[in-house]
């Protein structure tokens, strides 16, 4: 079958569209429905009916020709086809009708939708905005105020509330094929003519005073910093300030703006870089994957309780171990709190809480895991605790039931190897809040299996986590790449930096937070536990830790005890700086006859980030991460980094790999080679003239 086939039904012409996965509008589809509209014209249909083949509607522009020269007929001018037929064209969804594809629609007359479908314009997470005309008709249908929301936001809005936004005319129930003909058919009886979205006005009188100005301000603190939803404010203006045609013109312009800007650039990245993380270099497709019907979890404490609503929320249900019934008890009524704050969001109905905690069934009795298909430990980071877990679960669970653990730091080989099934056993790291946080490091042990790998990846997508495999090392991906960030920022601290201008450096760059009040949030007393008991050596320099142990010993352990490098106010949680505390880091300077200095805001801006690159450069060199695209997935959805920037290997490669080596030279010079010896790959690729991305690209 070809991308576009036309068929004429009686007196309804069909045109259908089918282009895998997801009828992305490339140059093909947008020739085939402009040459279907086109001869349409000429024959004895009454009505058009454009309907999609395979999983979905259009899903958008195609967007890898973005970096490709424009081919005709560019998208606006099929849309206007449609939008110019002298025949009535209604859109028949199912799916998701998203950017470019919802545009399509929009040029259509009239859109039907089966009750499941979903339409939406998410070209702002692409740092884009709909270039199709999308910024023109969605307030001419949805009034002002909701199609800012709608278009800002970007996120894809259901049947139903559609209709009543008058975004879709008519809900099918169940054949939507027969229900679009249906609709075609009363739509020719009733003569009714085509009925084009343009034409419809805004009266400029009917939008109160400074509400653009006022959404602006908004989303300036929404989005800092960023293009595409200011660019969407001024073209949602357009159409209310301009005649259509003219509102069109601005809105390609400011389309383009996008297009050629690097925050766009990064959002694009980002969007392969997540997908081509979900693939495992080696495993096929035909991979086995086993079967995970029930899960047990051992620990129900922060993580134990997050991952369990995961999996509860996924309708799949959980044995959850912890070690007597108080703990149970402990670990359901925070699992509890949580659904109700997801409830009073109105994220879930009570009913659905309900089922969820139906499916959650506390225990202290291994024998009750004998038949699950997964086991995720989530105890005390101890390694010892863990392999005595880890051989008790080989003892009781059944052959075949994946063995995984949470752990952020430890030997998976070590683990697997208390038991008798190491193939079997895994790394499946979640990220806190588990319920929240969209990141899952899948963790490759020598002897893992590949279809225990297939199957985690898999797993991943049936919780809605973006997976990445990652190779077994001290911290893994993320959390080894976060010590070096950790210890510039300590090191800018006892330097001459205060907190506040740590994290207002990094925070006004984008990340969600700064290092120091991260700390704070973590809680100061895990790093201060874990390190009892290591050698000096372990430890590293105490210039990295002497601070936060100074903290922790005052009992100001973070946000929970009510201070740490902030003070927190008990009913909002707002920070302020504490005197207090610069007399702490004061002390401790002097301790270590550290003559504290101003630091740039730039200094302390390129000593965390180029720390971060450089051990990412490491972590490739190691074959820890598959690509270097699966670290920025890592940062972006697991570290706060912001995704305009497109995760640090991309920004490095932005910035350009000499200016970063140059710069750590630099360091090297100024702070010693212990921690600014640039990374062999690192050094490579500058001698090479390459980048990050050449690199991954020369590995395939
Ligand atoms: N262009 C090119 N490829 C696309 C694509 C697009 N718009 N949307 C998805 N794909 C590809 C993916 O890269 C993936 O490829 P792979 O199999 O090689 O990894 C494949 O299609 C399947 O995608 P998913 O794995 O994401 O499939 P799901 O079923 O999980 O999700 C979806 C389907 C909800 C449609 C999701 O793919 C999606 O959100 N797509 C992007 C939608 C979007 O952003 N559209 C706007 C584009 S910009 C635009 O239209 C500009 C216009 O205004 C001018
Ligand atoms: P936690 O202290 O909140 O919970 C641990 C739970 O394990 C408690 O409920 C405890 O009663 C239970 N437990 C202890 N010994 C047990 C045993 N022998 N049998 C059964 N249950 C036992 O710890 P948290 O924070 O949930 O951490 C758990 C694991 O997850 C650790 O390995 C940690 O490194 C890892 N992790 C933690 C993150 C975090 O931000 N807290 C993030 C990612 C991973």
């Amino acid at each position: 079958m070809s991308t576009v086939n036309y068929e004429l039904i009686g007196d309804i012409g069909v045109i259908r569209l089918n282009n895998p996965p997801v009828n992305a509008l490339s140059h093909g589809l947008r020739e085939g429905i402009w040459g279907a509209i086109k001869s349409a014209q000429e024959d004895a249909s009454q009505a058009l009916v454009l309907i999609c083949e395979g999983r979905t509607f259009i899903a958008g522009a195609d967007i890898t020709e973005f970096s490709k020269p424009p081919q005709a007929p560019a998208l606006s001018e099929v849309i206007t086809e449609i939008e110019n037929s002298l025949k009535p064209v209604i859109a028949a969804i199912h799916g998701t009708a998203l950017g470019g594809g919802f545009e399509v629609a929009l040029a259509c007359h009239y859109r039907c939708a089966l009750a499941s479908a979903k339409v939406g314009l998410p070209e702002v997470k692409l740092g884009l905005l709909p270039g199709a005309g999308g910024t023109q008709r969605t307030p001419r249908l949805a009034g002002v105020a909701a199609a800012l929301e709608m278009i800002t936001k970007g996120a894809p809005i259901p049947a139903a509330k559609a209709k009543s936004m008058k975004l879709i005319d008519h809900v099918v129930d169940d054949d939507l094929f027969e229900g679009a003909l249906a609709f075609a058919r009363e739509l020719i009886d009733q003569k009714a003519p085509p009925r084009r979205v343009r034409d419809i006005t805004i009266d400029p009188a009917s939008i109160p005073e400074g509400l653009f100005d006022d959404f602006r301000q908004r989303l300036e603190k929404r989005a800092p910093g960023q293009l595409a939803p200011q660019n969407i404010v001024s073209c949602v203006e357009a159409a209310v300030k301009l005649p259509f045609d003219k509102g069109l013109a601005k809105e390609l312009d400011l389309f383009i703006e996008c297009l050629l800007s690097s925050q766009s650039a990064a959002l694009r990245h980002m969007f392969f870089a997540e997908r081509r993380a979900t693939k495992v270099q080696g495993l096929s497709k035909d991979t086995p994957i086993r079967e995970i019907n029930s899960i047990g979890i051992i620990g129900g404490g922060t993580m134990g309780g997050g991952i369990a609503m995961n999996f509860a929320n996924a309708g799949i249900p959980v044995k959850l171990l912890d070690i007597d019934q108080a703990a149970v008890e402990r670990g359901r009524a925070v699992i509890d709190k949580n659904y109700n704050i997801s409830m009073k969001k109105g994220k879930i109905t009570e009913p659905q809480k309900a089922h969820c905690l139906s499916l959650i069934q506390g225990t202290t009795d291994y024998s009750d895991l004998v038949e699950v298909d997964l086991v995720i430990e989530a105890v005390f980071e101890n390694v010892t605790l863990k392999k005595e877990i880890f051989s008790k679960l080989d003892q009781y669970c059944k052959p075949g039931t994946i063995l995984a653990t949470n752990t952020s730091y430890q030997d998976i080989d070590q683990i697997a190897a208390a038991t008798n099934r190491p193939e079997d056993v895994i790394g499946l790291h979640f990220f806190s809040p588990a319920n929240v946080m969209k990141l899952l490091e899948v963790v490759r042990g020598s002897k893992s299996a590949d279809d225990v790998i297939a199957t985690a990846m898999r797993l991943a997508k049936t919780i809605k986590k973006v997976p990445v495999l990652a190779g077994n090392c001290y911290g893994f991906i993320g959390n080894r790449m976060l010590r070096p960030y950790a210890r510039e920022a300590q090191l800018c601290l006892i330097e001459g930096a205060t907190a506040e201008q740590i994290d207002t450096v990094m925070q006004s760059w984008g990340m969600a937070m700064g290092p120091i009040a991260v700390g704070d949030l973590a809680g100061l007393d895990i790093g201060h536990k874990a390190r009892e008991g290591l050698s000096e050596a372990e430890k590293g320099d105490p210039k990295t830790y002497c601070i936060a142990d100074a903290l922790v010993e005052m009992g100001r352990l973070g946000q929970k005890s009510g201070a740490g490098y902030y003070r927190y106010d008990p009913e909002t949680r707002a920070r302020t700086s504490d005197p207090e505390v610069q007399a702490i880091i004061e002390a401790q300077a002097k301790a270590y006859g550290i003559e504290r200095r101003d630091i740039s805001d730039k200094e302390i801006l390129n000593r965390l980030t180029f720390s971060l690159i450089n051990e990412g450069a490491r972590i490739l060199e190691d074959g820890i991460a598959q690509r270097p695209s699966d670290i920025d997935v890592v940062y972006v959805y697991g570290y706060g980094f912001p995704p305009h920037r497109g995760g640090p290997m991309f920004y490095a490669d932005s910035i350009g790999l000499k200016k970063i080596y140059d710069t750590i030279c630099t360091f090297r010079d100024l702070y010693g080679e212990a921690n600014w010896t640039p990374a062999p790959l690192l050094v490579q690729l500058v001698k090479e003239g390459k980048t990050f991305t050449d690199w991954a690209d020369d590995q395939r």
